[in-house]
């Protein structure tokens, strides 16, 4: 774990939050790379969740609900942990994840508050003057917004049960437990799809369809899927609203541990809704000629674990030479923030440069392509492999003076061939199709 972090700041995919101040506990920020593979993860989640599905439709709700929403959706009663205060340190933790709840796990210390119960919500004001201001909470989980446009969607749309909505999404929890870097933070992005059903069909049905959809894209981003445990949790682990959770875990460095959850959550949320607004919620089946609360399956994905579950899975440690190790992610094309590494063999000989410069605006309208004229080849071969760029073209004498052909190396088998300019698109777009 402590390799992958440090490769993570090395290299710009994630920096501890506000790290010119000594950094806030649980916060990060993404770097340059890490806004690139977290784009990428995104985009293939939308493209498999939603636009391969003609009824999933997405939205993008705002972070700031009336506080009714999570009065009605139950969080304000039940997203609470069991805490207890080092009077001595102040230290916050929960009694029943350290071996002796009696001790302060921080400073040792047996002088402790009885257990109390601790919102896991922010808590913030709208309005100028806090005596006068409303209390809002900032989201711990994007499903609420989805709930709250379920009527707004079907009246707007020509959807029919059943039928999806789907959003990612800044949510945000008070977590005491300290996280594994990106693991468990204060502020994280979730991709939620919310699967309204009828009441009498077959809910395992389309349980069983989404489990499948999360496994296949687990794989198509490179999830080690010899890692990967889908988990029955029993009833008095799962949350409030499911009547059946599978978890998804991973066994990241730090141990096995929950990457997604997929969720039956009956028609727990509209119902509350339903009450606490006063609206008439209810399906009209036009087919039956009748009216229904629908139920809904959530398949719910954190994008910031999946990113680490990638990183975990793709990073690799080679032995080159008797005192070499290269360093490689094993990213998949389609994920990787870079595609393509172009350099000129030597800086300073400008018709090597030239050309290169022309190759790499050629491939960049295209791919996310990498300039690198520093150092020696060797060095940047291996910088890209420590940013998992599946492929390296190198401009040398040969491609100006004598073949127009330039070498390709692969970043898996370190494998090189030259390849005529005008055939490197058509090369490109069959390598990185695949
Ligand atoms: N709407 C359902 C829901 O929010 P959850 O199991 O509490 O369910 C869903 O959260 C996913 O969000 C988790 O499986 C995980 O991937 C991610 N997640 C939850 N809390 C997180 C945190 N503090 N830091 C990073 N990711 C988190």
């Amino acid at each position: 774990m402590e390799k992958i972090v440090s490769l993570c700041k090395r290299r710009g995919f994630v920096y501890a939050g506000s790290d010119l101040y000594g950094g806030l506990a649980n916060t990060y920020d993404y770097g340059p790379l890490g806004v690139e593979l977290k784009n990428n993860l995104r985009t293939i989640w939308w493209k498999k969740f939603v636009r391969e599905n003609k009824n999933v439709v997405g939205l993008d709700g705002g972070i700031f609900m009336s506080p009714k929403v999570w009065e009605a959706s139950g969080h304000l009663k039940n997203f609470k942990d069991p805490l207890k205060e080092c009077k001595e340190c102040h230290a916050r933790f929960r009694p029943d994840k350290v071996d002796d709840p009696n001790v302060c796990p921080i400073c040792g210390k047996k002088n402790l508050t009885e257990e109390k119960l601790f919102l896991g919500m922010f808590r913030t004001f709208i309005g100028p003057v806090e005596e006068e201001a409303l209390t809002a909470y900032l989201r711990p989980e994007t499903a609420q917004a989805i709930f709250v446009n379920y009527k707004n969607v079907l009246d707007s749309t020509n959807q029919k049960i059943p039928f999806g909505i789907a959003q990612t999404g800044k949510a945000f929890r008070n977590e005491i437990t300290t996280g594994n870097f990106i693991f468990r933070t204060l502020e994280f992005e979730q991709m939620e799809l919310e699967y309204f059903i009828s009441p009498d069909s077959d809910w395992q049905k389309d349980f069983d369809f989404w489990q499948k959809n999360m496994r296949d894209y687990a794989d198509e981003i490179g999830i080690n899927m010899k890692k990967l445990y889908a988990v029955d949790i029993p009833k008095d682990e799962r949350a409030h609203y499911s009547q059946k959770t599978i978890d998804f875990e991973y066994e990241f460095p730090f141990g096995q541990d929950e990457l997604w959850g997929l969720a039956y959550r009956t028609d727990y949320d509209l119902k509350k809704h339903q009450e606490s607004s006063g609206e008439d919620l209810q399906y009209f089946d036009p087919q039956a000629q009748e009216k229904y609360l629908p139920h809904v399956i959530e398949p719910s994905l954190g994008l910031d674990r999946s990113v680490l579950a990638v990183l975990c899975s793709a990073y690799r440690e080679e032995e080159v030479s008797k005192d070499e190790i290269r360093v490689v992610l094993q990213l998949k094309p389609e994920v990787a923030p870079y595609k393509i590494a172009v350099f000129p063999l030597l800086k300073n000989k400008e018709k090597l440069v030239k050309k290169a410069k022309e190759i790499y605006q050629d491939l960049n309208k295209q791919y996310m392509v990498f300039w690198d004229d520093r150092g020696n080849i060797g060095k940047r071969y291996r910088y890209q492999d420590e940013i998992g760029t599946p492929y390296c073209v190198t401009v040398d004498f040969e491609t100006v003076e004598k073949d127009q052909a330039v070498t390709v190396r692969d970043r898996d088998t370190m494998e090189q061939e030259r390849v005529k300019i005008k055939d490197l698109e058509k090369y490109f777009d069959e390598k990185l199709a695949q």
